[in-house]
């Protein structure tokens, strides 16, 4: 995908934030060459969109390096989600920061009080006193939050309540899919209904997504197999799951984001976005070749 000066939208694990009728993409940047399946990630980029067609570059609004923290190399930071506190007017960044060898596994924490930016880093933890690498952010209508994380040495994932000004975990926390060694997690609500789209913990392969539903964040959750029907539905069509985005404005609109990995050219990593079916408790996430948002009545 392209941004309104033609450029690569560089912006990976990407996520999307809505405030104020303006939709805002933030992601990893990748940038240079890939040595042994790791690339320099300078920073965390956003792009905003009115209408979800039209990118413009917002710029670096946190670098990959902070001095004085625990953000400096070898620790770089991946998964860079964003929201709102309506409470505390701020706009608040989680992420994965860890190095290459993947042993920190810990959640970060940064504030803004501009969707764009500059984000002030706050610092690591390891939520409830556990282990996180690949993680979503996932805020609820009733302001409440929640951090979900791959944890236990990625076995198992959890699901971490925050504080009302979310910033850390409030001690509330359950555990699903126990020795299931499941990533890439993305959140969404739909009615009364929660779900939860992953994939399996595959480094930059491609993997079999899944999907569970449950009546609250905290669960039961309810596993249901792979929502992604059809050809290629044994990989998630060659990517893995990063965000769902609600589209303003139409009933059910839902659409499932997934980073398509180039693990040699990372730079060179592509983005896909497919409109996801609900009917009750299922998903279904067909591929299709070309698409707009009249697929959502
Ligand atoms: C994946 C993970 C990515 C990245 C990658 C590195 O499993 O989902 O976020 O950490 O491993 O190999």
């Amino acid at each position: 995908m392209l941004d309104d000066a033609g450029k690569p939208i560089n912006a990976h694990w990407g996520s999307i934030l809505r405030y104020h009728g303006v939709y805002y993409w933030f992601g990893g940047i990748m940038e240079g060459k890939t040595i042994n399946q790791h690339v320099p990630l300078p920073g965390v980029s956003c792009y905003s969109s009115r209408d979800l067609y039209h990118w413009k570059n917002e710029g670096i609004v946190m670098p990959g390096e902070i001095a004085g923290t625990d953000l400096v190399l070898p620790r770089y930071p991946e998964r860079e989600k964003v929201i709102y506190n309506r409470r505390t007017r701020k706009f608040v960044m989680w992420m994965h920061v860890d190095t290459t060898e993947y042993h920190y596994a810990r959640a970060a924490v940064a504030v803004s009080d501009s969707p764009t930016g500059p984000y002030h880093y706050l610092g690591s933890m390891r939520p409830n006193g556990s282990e996180c690498r690949d993680m979503t952010v996932f805020q609820d209508k009733d302001g409440k939050a929640y951090l979900i994380f791959s944890s236990e040495g990625n076995a198992t994932t959890h699901i971490a309540q925050l504080t009302d000004d979310y910033l850390k975990p409030n001690g509330a926390m359950a555990r699903l899919f126990i020795d299931q060694w499941r990533e890439g997690p993305a959140v969404f609500r739909y009615g009364k209904r929660y779900f939860l789209i992953n994939s399996k913990c595959a480094g930059w392969a491609f993997s079999a997504a899944r999907f569970a539903v449950a009546p609250s964040m905290l669960g039961p959750w309810k596993e249901l197999g792979n929502p992604t029907v059809g050809a290629g539905s044994d990989k998630t069509f060659d990517s893995q799951s990063s965000d769902v985005l609600q589209v303003a404005g139409k009933r059910g609109a839902f659409i499932f984001l997934g980073d398509r990995w180039k693990p040699d050219d990372l730079v060179d990593s592509r983005y896909i976005w497919l409109p996801i079916s609900i009917q009750g408790d299922k998903l279904e996430i067909q591929w299709r070749d070309h698409w707009d948002l009249s697929v959502f009545k």
